[in-house]
């Protein structure tokens, strides 16, 4: 197999979540330079179509999706939408998620802001898998990734409900690769560091960026290509035989707002 072959994805239907910005406009930019027509959806529909319309003017192709995550009819509209518009699904990036940022004390975060991240992390991708195996199991190609976090497995103060929803994503991840394998369908997840997007510079201060590089050997905070490429492994052919497995992207340290 020729070594370009094994990151092509020509002919190859991609949805992403939250892909107006940061890290998910960096998925959509990348799949689509490696041949896949992209779905770009968001909770943010301009953000989203000025993402279709710079992957149109590289020559790619793209539609723009308005999907809010935690809405249910909004998620079953984006796979309907991205299958009238090309035909059938194979990649999913379920990349739109949030909570964090050091805000969850126990004894201020709500009953309710602990639910909605659940909604918004783990039910969105579980649903999303569920309306588009269907899809990717008939066109004997499917790869489902998860945009989890290093939260996942780090011990931090005030994070207790991101954390624990972004494990949840780690494990519910392996889970479905069983439940999807007979489908040739892989589902592995990409757990970045801190990368640096709008939702990373609304709580990153000069100290605790150096006290982050300080646990850091590779002396950098992550670039958003750097989490997207780790996506292309998992979206392409060369991962063929790799499924449930978590990825931690983040310069081999570990990164925390504490
Ligand atoms: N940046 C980091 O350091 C970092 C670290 C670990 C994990 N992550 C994870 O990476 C993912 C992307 O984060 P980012 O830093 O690129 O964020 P970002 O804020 O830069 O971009 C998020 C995008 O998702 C969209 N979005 C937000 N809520 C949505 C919803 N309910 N439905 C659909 N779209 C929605 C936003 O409009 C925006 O376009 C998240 O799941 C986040 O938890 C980020």
């Amino acid at each position: 197999m020729k070594l370009n072959h094994l990151f092509d994805l020509s002919g190859k239907v991609a949805v992403v979540t939250g892909g107006g910005n940061g890290i998910g406009k960096a998925v959509c930019m990348m799949l689509s330079r490696a041949g896949a027509s992209v779905a770009v959806g968001d909770l943010k529909y301009e953000d989203a179509q000025h993402v279709a319309d710079e992957i149109k003017a590289e020559g790619g192709k793209a539609i723009a999706v308005a999907c809010n995550v935690t809405v249910d009819e909004e998620l079953v509209n984006m796979v309907d939408e991205t299958v009238k518009a090309f035909g059938k699904v194979n990649v999913l990036v379920n990349n739109a998620g949030g909570g964090g940022g050091g805000r969850e004390n126990p004894s201020k975060i709500s009953v309710d802001d602990f639910a909605w991240r659940f909604k918004l992390n783990v039910y969105s991708a579980w649903r999303l898998s569920q309306l588009c195996a269907p899809h990717m199991e008939k066109d004997g190609y499917g790869s489902i990734i998860n945009i989890t976090s290093m939260s996942s497995i780090n011990r931090s103060p005030n994070m207790s409900a991101y954390a624990a929803s972004k494990a949840a994503m780690n494990h519910m991840t392996a889970n479905l690769a069983m439940d999807y394998g007979g489908g040739k369908i892989r589902v592995n997840a990409v757990g970045p560091g801190a990368t640096k997007t709008a939702a990373l510079a609304s709580v990153l201060t000069p100290e605790i960026e150096a006290k982050m590089l300080a646990h850091t050997p590779i002396k950098r905070l992550g670039e958003v290509d750097d989490i997207a490429g780790a996506v292309l492994y998992f979206a392409a052919p060369i991962s063929e035989w790799v499924s449930g497995e978590t990825l931690f992207v983040n310069g081999g340290g570990v990164q925390t707002l504490d």
